[in-house]
């Protein structure tokens, strides 16, 4: 959108003192390809026409926020030099966080009796755990407090990097600060060994912080880092890609696992046949080829 299609963007009061509908601004067929387009291209996600609610709905936000009154308007702006910073505000609107402490709890039992007891059996002190798609954060913490529980929190070095494509959800995770009906997944033993109350908030400590690095990073980009990870958690954001863009971030997880290092994938994204380079260990759990 150029400048001047900007400065005629109405402010969100009009005239006479009556707010801008922005509810019933209408996403037209074109607008709904181009808003999928634009999200598969700069997420991986992609979106099909049920989802058209979900954007007409979320884009909305944007449109309200900036006092634009048309998707095509907001579309130009977002693609244009002078919406470079509304990139990451489209981002933010487009992702879906939806997460939970111990989601999937098998595969908290095996990183603790398996992989941990393993680590802590070999008494290794580097340890690197990759979070990939955190959300707001509680599966990083989730991962802290089984490591805390385990002898291989002896380990120097133990390291969790756990990172995002969205900014917004990162700055809740990077908190760690969650409401009461967010936390009763945890053991009461453990959420007193690794929170603090605030109000009616449980914080984690510092000391539990201290064990997680969290970083903005898009799946589909060079990752600027190289591993080896003892275990990397991609759990449910596979489903939002193409299976093109699954395979190859799959593979090269797989690449920046050590020999018998651990995926753990979501639900329902199991690895579809055999894999060169992983062996499949029960319900979405595949360790690399030694
Ligand atoms: C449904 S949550 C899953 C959270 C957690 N892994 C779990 O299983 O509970 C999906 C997360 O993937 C993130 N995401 C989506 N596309 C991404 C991409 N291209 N790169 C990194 N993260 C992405 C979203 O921002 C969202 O927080």
């Amino acid at each position: 959108m150029s400048n001047s299609s900007l400065a005629r963007a109405p402010a969100v009061a009009e005239p006479g003192g009556s707010e801008f509908a922005y509810d019933r601004v209408e996403l037209t067929d074109d607008d709904f390809r181009q808003a999928a387009a634009l999200v598969g291209q700069l997420t991986g996600i992609v979106i099909k026409e049920h989802k058209r609610e979900m954007i007409h709905s979320r884009l909305s936000r944007r449109l309200r926020a900036l006092g634009l009154q048309s998707y095509k308007a907001y579309l130009e702006f977002v693609q244009s030099d002078a919406g470079k910073n509304e990139i990451g505000e489209f981002i933010n609107v487009v992702t879906t966080n939806l997460t939970s402490f111990f989601r999937e709890d098998h595969h908290f039992q095996d990183l603790k009796n398996k992989v941990l007891a393993q680590i802590a059996a070999e008494g290794r002190s580097r340890v690197r755990i990759w979070s990939s798609a955190c959300s707001s954060g509680e599966e990083p913490y989730s991962i802290a407090m089984t490591v805390r529980e385990s002898d291989a929190a002896q380990a120097k070095d133990l390291k969790i990097l756990a990172t995002d494509l969205d900014t917004n959800i990162l700055a809740r995770a990077s908190a760690g600060v969650y409401a009461q009906d967010r936390v009763t997944a945890i053991p009461e033993k453990m959420l007193r060994a690794s929170t603090k109350q605030v109000g009616d908030k449980f914080e984690f400590t510092s000391e539990v912080k201290r064990m997680i690095t969290f970083r903005q990073l898009n799946l589909l980009t060079r990752w600027p880092f190289s591993g080896p990870f003892d275990v990397i958690f991609c759990r449910n954001v596979l489903i939002y890609f193409d299976a093109d863009t699954k395979r190859e971030v799959v593979n090269r997880m797989a690449q920046m696992l050590r020999p018998n290092g651990t995926l753990y994938l979501g639900h329902s994204e199991s690895l579809l046949g055999e894999h060169a380079l992983l062996s499949s260990e029960g319900k979405t759990i595949y360790r690399r080829r030694a």
